[in-house]
């Protein structure tokens, strides 16, 4: 053999062992990029909120709709309510709910009046991360469960028409984001 051709040989095993740690090495990787984007999501710190802020453009959501975006990894709903909506939410008394906290990164510790838990003073739209607070599945909206609002079919919880829980076993109402208008027809969130 040939020094040329022990030199190819001693490369080629080479190659396959690099190839097989190089594998190795990804799915390590891949792993701990999944561990640190659902750490990520659990407890986000103010400047990965800030980076991760999007804009959302609400012009196409008629009356009595909703919108779903994804961010920040779940789904939020972008609730453009009814007049009915907004009186049935607003009708409700703070010793009528089971969470009395309004659960809105805008304005932590305050009651969960409708009003604190609207976006806009008239209560139009409504904006909530839409993860029942129970074990985190999306619950169905538009006018469902017992009080009108949403419902959640994994184990049960109702939601009213301003996203507070009022039955079944969620502890708490559905979130509400830090969000605010950039102007008449979008929605910045984060
Ligand atoms: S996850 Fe919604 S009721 Fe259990």
């Amino acid at each position: 053999m040939s020094h040329a051709d022990e030199h190819a040989g001693d490369h080629g095993a080479t190659r396959r062992d690099f190839l097989y740690y190089a594998t190795a090495g990804a799915g390590a990787v891949a792993t701990g990029a999944a561990a640190w984007t659902l750490i990520n999501q659990m407890n986000p710190s103010a400047d990965v909120q800030a980076l991760s802020s999007i804009q959302v453009d609400i012009s196409g959501v008629e009356t009595g709709t909703q919108l779903t975006v994804k961010w920040l990894g779940k789904p939020v709903f972008i609730r453009r309510r009814t007049e009915d909506e907004i009186k049935a939410g607003r009708e409700v008394e703070l010793n009528q709910l089971i969470d009395s906290d309004a659960e809105n990164a805008n304005k932590p510790g305050e009651p969960a009046t409708d009003q604190n838990r609207s976006l806009d003073e008239a209560g139009e739209w409504l904006v909530m991360i839409g993860v029942c607070t129970h074990l985190g599945c999306v619950p169905i909206g538009n006018g469902a469960g017992d009080f009108g609002g949403w419902f959640c079919p994994c184990h049960g919880s109702h939601y009213d028409t301003a996203g507070r829980i009022r039955k079944g076993p969620a502890p708490q109402n559905l979130h509400i984001p830090v969000a605010a208008f950039v102007n008449d027809t979008t929605i910045k969130l984060g």
